[in-house]
């Protein structure tokens, strides 16, 4: 027997020398997995055997590699899921839960809303539409077949509907034209070229990351799809990078179509997401 505590604090250190952003936070969670317990339960225990620490050794120095915390817990926390995750699929953020909340104030008054998550990975908005919505019809639609795999594992018990397909094609869904409440999305972003941390360059699919020179290629076609598919009045939101606050209120406006388009931002301050109505005609 050793003592979970005096490890956690090793850990701590060897993360932080590792450039790991949340070190001891990373540390008790990995420690908390390996007991079988809540993180908060930690300060209870005392002890742990020798086929634990080790298990808490050999992941803390995969940690230390920067694979994500995520990939060695198999779970990522979002809004009221706990979703799987793992190589093949982007880990959801925390700053796309306020995406969520948005497009939930918007389907308040709407009987029997019927939404779509363009680009949906692992599924965390769809399901967390369908969960904290229940009169909702959610479709997810992804295009990558190991993300594919993953939605599906994550939409097994949940009333949402997957569907394997390019976000930006207007025979997906197409029978949904014109007739959908709310478009969500987080489709990849980032600039072509951009610097990003290991466990991002390393783990996230390059699917999930790059979009382009500017950033924006999948997100023009992600919006022109969104405008087929609602209905006038209906809304649509789309996550982008902190640098991207007023190109892309300006696509949508250059579009045409488009209505109240707004931009926000997350909980850090940072421009976050863009927002708008679909025009009438
Ligand atoms: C940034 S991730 C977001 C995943 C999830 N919505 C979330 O917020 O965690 C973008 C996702 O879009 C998928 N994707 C990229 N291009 C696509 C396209 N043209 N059609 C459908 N999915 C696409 C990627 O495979 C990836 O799963």
């Amino acid at each position: 027997m050793s003592e979970p505590g005096e490890a956690v604090t090793a850990a701590t250190f060897r993360l932080e020398e590792a450039d790991v952003a949340s070190p001891r936070h990373d540390a008790e969670v990995l420690a908390a997995y390996v007991l079988g317990i809540p993180r908060k339960a930690l300060p209870t225990v005392s002890g742990w055997d020798t086929s634990q620490a080790r298990a808490f050794h050999d992941l803390v120095a995969e940690r230390a590699r920067r694979v994500p915390l995520q990939h060695l817990t198999g779970v990522a926390g979002f809004r009221y899921l706990d979703l799987a995750v793992g190589p093949g699929v982007f880990v959801p953020r925390p700053e796309t839960e306020i995406l969520v909340s948005w497009g939930l104030q918007q389907l308040a008054g709407v009987p029997a809303p019927v939404v779509v998550d363009l680009c949906a990975g692992s599924g965390a908005i769809a399901l967390s539409v369908a969960r904290e919505s229940p009169a909702a019809t959610v479709y997810a639609v992804e295009r990558e077949a190991l993300a594919l795999a993953w939605l599906h594992r994550n939409a097994e018990r949940a009333p949402v509907r997957v569907v394997g397909g390019d976000a930006t094609d207007a025979a997906v869904l197409a029978d949904l034209d014109g007739e959908v409440d709310l478009v969500l999305s987080n489709p990849p972003y980032i600039p072509v070229g951009s610097v990003v941390e290991p466990e991002v360059a390393e783990h996230d699919p390059p699917a999930a990351l790059w979009g382009g020179p500017d950033g924006l290629r999948v997100l023009r076609g992600v919006a022109a799809r969104a405008h087929g598919l609602l209905r006038p009045g209906g809304r649509f939101a789309v996550e982008h990078g902190d640098r991207q606050g007023r190109s892309v209120p300006a696509l949508l406006r250059a579009a045409g179509g488009w209505e109240d388009v707004a931009d926000h931002p997350d909980l850090t301050g940072r421009d976050r997401f863009a927002t708008a109505r679909r025009a009438a005609g």
